[in-house]
C-alpha cells in the first residue's frame, strides 16, 4: 500500500503509468500532479482513470509551496517523476523551459521529499531518466551501462543529467531513498506529435511528405510506453538503494528503417495513398544531432526479470491505430492549431517543402 505522487500524470508516459497503476496496483492512492497546459499533458489523457484513490492536481513542481503542502497534506510516501520537457528539437530552439522543469523542478522535488520524509526509510523517489544522458554512442556503438559516466550533448539530455545528478547527491548526503531508470525512445498511444513517429503518421495522413533529418541513419531503441511503465514499477518495488536500470530493447533501429516500417503499416492502413514510403525525404539534419543511443538494459532482465511485451512492429501498428482512432484528440485537448502552426515553423526552419 503506497501514496504515490506522480508529476507529470497527464503526459504520454505518466498517463500509462497512472492507467498501469490503477489496473494493477488499485489499493494504491494516486496523487496526479501536472501542469495541464496542452498537448503534452491533457485532462483527456487520464479519460477512464478518475475515482476514489486518484486525485488530479494542477500544478508546477516548481511551485515549492505547492509540492511542500502536497507532501504534506497528502502523506506522499512515494514519488514518481516524470514531470519533463523532453522534446530536444525545443531544447535547442529555447533551453531554459528544460532548465527551469528538469532541473530546477526536480530540486523542489528533491527539497520537499528530504525535509517530509526526515530521513524515513520507508520512502522512496524514482527518477525517470532517459538514455541520452550517456550521449552518442559513436557508429561503433560503444556500450552504456547503468554505471557510465553521463555525457549529454542536448540541451535537453544535459538537464536530464543534471536533474539525475542533483537526485543522486540527496542520496548520498541525506540518505534519501532513490531509484533510477534509464529508458531509451517510447512510442504508443497519445505520444506528443512532436516526436518522430506520431508526426510522420499525421503528416502522412494529410498526404505530406515524410522528413528524415540528415541521412536518417541515425539509431534509436524504440520501447512501447506500457513496457517502459512496467520497468519502472518493477524497479519501483525492487528492494534497495540508490537502484538504477537501463529500459529498452536489445536492438537499435535506424530512422530511416523505422519510418519505412510504418509506412508499411499505412499501405495496409490506407491503400489507396500507396507506396506511402515515396513520401520519405531528407531535410536538413538536427543540430548537434546524435547518431546513437545505446545503453544495454540486460541487468533489468538479469535481476528483476523484465521483458518488453511489444515488439516494435507492434508498438508502430498500436501507435498508429490509436492516431486513426482518435481522428479528434488533437482537437480535444485544445491545442490542434497551435501545434500545427509550430510543426510548419518548425519544418520549414528544417528546410522542408512543407
Ligand atoms: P525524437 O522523436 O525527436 O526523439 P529523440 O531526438 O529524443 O531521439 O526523434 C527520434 C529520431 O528521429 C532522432 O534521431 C531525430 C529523428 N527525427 C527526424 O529524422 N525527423 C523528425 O521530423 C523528427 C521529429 C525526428
Amino acid at each position: 500500500m503506497r501514496t504515490v505522487l506522480i508529476t507529470g500524470a497527464a503526459g504520454f508516459i505518466g498517463s500509462a503509468m497512472v492507467r498501469l497503476l490503477r489496473a494493477e496496483r488499485p489499493d494504491w492512492r494516486l496523487v496526479s500532479l501536472d501542469r495541464l497546459h496542452g498537448v503534452g499533458g491533457s485532462t483527456a489523457n487520464l479519460e477512464g482513470t478518475g475515482g476514489e484513490g486518484h486525485r488530479l492536481v494542477r500544478g508546477d513542481i516548481a511551485d515549492e509551496a505547492l509540492v511542500r503542502e502536497l507532501f504534506e497534506a497528502e502523506a506522499i510516501d512515494t514519488v514518481l517523476h516524470l514531470a519533463a520537457e523532453t522534446h530536444v528539437d525545443r531544447s535547442i530552439a529555447g533551453p531554459g523551459a528544460f532548465v527551469r522543469s528538469n532541473v530546477l523542478g526536480t530540486w523542489v522535488l528533491l527539497e520537499a521529499a528530504r525535509q517530509v520524509w526526515a530521513g524515513d526509510r520507508a520512502t522512496r523517489f524514482h527518477q525517470v531518466s532517459t538514455d541520452e544522458v550517456f550521449g552518442d554512442r559513436g557508429q561503433d556503438s560503444n556500450v552504456a551501462h547503468e554505471d557510465s559516466a553521463f555525457a549529454p550533448r542536448s540541451p535537453y539530455a544535459a538537464s536530464k543529467a543534471s536533474a539525475d545528478h542533483l537526485v543522486r547527491s540527496y542520496q548520498h548526503t541525506w540518505g534519501l531513498p532513490v531509484s533510477f531508470s534509464w529508458s531509451c525512445n517510447n512510442l504508443g498511444p497519445r505520444q506528443h506529435p512532436e516526436k518522430l513517429v506520431p508526426f510522420c503518421i499525421l503528416r502522412a495522413l494529410s498526404g505530406q511528405d515524410l522528413p528524415l533529418y540528415g541521412d536518417g541513419r541515425q539509431i534509436r531503441r524504440w520501447l512501447h510506453v506500457e513496457d517502459h511503465c512496467r520497468a519502472i514499477l518493477a524497479v519501483l518495488e525492487a528492494p534497495g538503494q540508490g537502484l538504477g536500470y537501463a529500459v529498452g530493447p536489445l536492438d537499435g533501429t535506424e530512422n530511416l528503417d523505422l519510418v519505412r516500417r510504418l509506412c508499411s503499416l499505412l499501405d495496409l492502413r490506407r491503400p489507396a495513398a500507396a507506396p506511402h514510403a515515396a513520401r520519405i525525404c531528407h531535410v536538413a539534419d538536427r543540430p548537434g544531432h546524435d547518431r546513437v543511443y545505446h545503453t544495454a538494459a540486460d541487468r533489468i532482465r538479469a535481476e528483476l526479470g523484465w521483458e518488453p511485451r511489444y515488439n516494435l512492429d507492434q508498438a508502430l501498428e498500436q501507435t498508429l491505430d490509436w492516431y486513426l482512432e482518435n481522428p479528434d484528440w488533437l482537437a480535444r485537448v485544445g491545442r490542434g492549431e497551435d501545434f500545427r502552426r509550430w510543426v510548419e515553423a518548425w519544418y520549414a526552419g528544417r528546410g522542408g517543402a512543407g
